[in-house]
């Protein structure tokens, strides 16, 4: 991929990300059409390039993206399909295709998770903050200024930032801030807060799986990973999306048995060597496992990690 365009997806900067990537690869101005919310757009040149290179796998992550954000499940599923066909080693594929219902049942299914959160967006702050104690976006957005992330200020996306609770936390530690999430009412709460320099409505996964190689200082994934399952293909692309020294801190909820499993709240908890063992295996070292407390749940305190991986420099 072309520098500037690289550096232009990578900032947040979708208009430039477009505009220099007119005349190359179609792939990559078909996902700076997606960045932009031109999905008609980017479908259109997807398809044609698939019909001379039906392996190309940005294609194919661009494809299911926007046939997934248009609610075409089965169109998304067969993209996700083809991409675990054509890269068997991308944890990531196999996970698309799990979280479009094409593989054995693990987290709740990203229309759930759209509906859910749409529905909650304009009670979310009140609920969750001040009636069940809510404290994740402090204790991610404390660790990342902990781990050194805003030293200097760099490019930092908060995966699943919902409403924006981290947004001003980590505003100060970033030269460039990045939401992404599913839900469009959520992101609209986010927007209001006039701090992220770009939000995009998106599945994290596609999100992680279209990032340039080596482009971001610091994720942030404050109580969303609960809602992905298995955390291989997210490490793995995390790995390779972050710069050598880059951070990505999160909170999920805590389990002591087997290795994560989805609960009666259809959130997913993780187990601790889990969580250590998934780290490792995709080159992350773990710089802080701690439990903590991520709200109130019938009066009773939820327990969670909070994680802090380093892609090592
Ligand atoms: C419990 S809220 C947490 C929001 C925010 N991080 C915070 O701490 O306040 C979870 C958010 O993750 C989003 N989400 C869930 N699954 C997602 C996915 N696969 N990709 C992107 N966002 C997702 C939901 O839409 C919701 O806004």
């Amino acid at each position: 991929m072309d520098a500037t365009v690289a550096t232009a997806l990578a900032e947040g900067d979708f208009r430039t990300a477009l505009e220099a990537s007119v005349g190359g690869p179609p792939p990559v101005e078909a996902l700076a059409l997606e960045r932009l919310g031109r999905i008609d757009e980017a479908l259109a040149l997807c398809d044609a390039y698939l019909a001379t290179a039906p392996g190309d796998a940005l294609a194919l992550l661009v494809k299911s993206a926007v046939h997934a954000r248009r609610g075409e499940r089965m169109g998304a599923l067969e993209a996700a399909q083809r991409l675990a066909e054509v890269s068997p080693d991308r944890a990531v594929a196999h996970q698309l295709v799990t979280s479009l219902g094409g593989g054995s049942f693990e987290a709740p299914l990203r229309g759930e998770v759209v509906t859910l959160f749409d529905a909650y967006a304009d009670s979310f702050d009140a609920h969750l903050v001040e009636v069940l104690g809510y404290r994740g976006h402090e204790a991610v957005a404390d660790a990342l200024a902990a781990a050194g992330a805003g030293n200097p200020p760099g490019v930092i996306v908060d995966l699943g930032c919902g409403t924006g609770l981290c947004g001003p936390m980590l505003r100060p530690l970033a030269r460039r801030l990045i939401g992404v999430d599913l839900s469009s009412g959520m992101l609209a709460a986010a927007r209001m807060r006039g701090v992220y320099d770009a939000l995009l409505e998106a599945d994290l996964l596609y999100a992680l799986a279209t990032w340039p190689d080596a482009s971001v200082d610091a994720f942030a994934a404050a109580d969303v990973l609960g809602y992905i399952g298995a955390l291989s293909g997210v490490f793995a692309e995390a790995a390779r999306v972050l710069r050598p020294g880059g951070h990505f801190v999160f909170t999920v909820e805590a389990t002591t048995k087997g290795a994560w499993r989805l609960g009666p709240s259809r959130r997913v908890a993780y187990t601790e060597p889990y969580v250590r063992e998934t780290a490792a295996a995709n080159g992350l070292v773990v710089r802080r496992h701690e439990a903590v407390t991520l709200r109130r749940e019938e009066r009773v305190g939820v327990a969670a990690w909070l994680t802090a991986l380093e892609r090592p420099a």
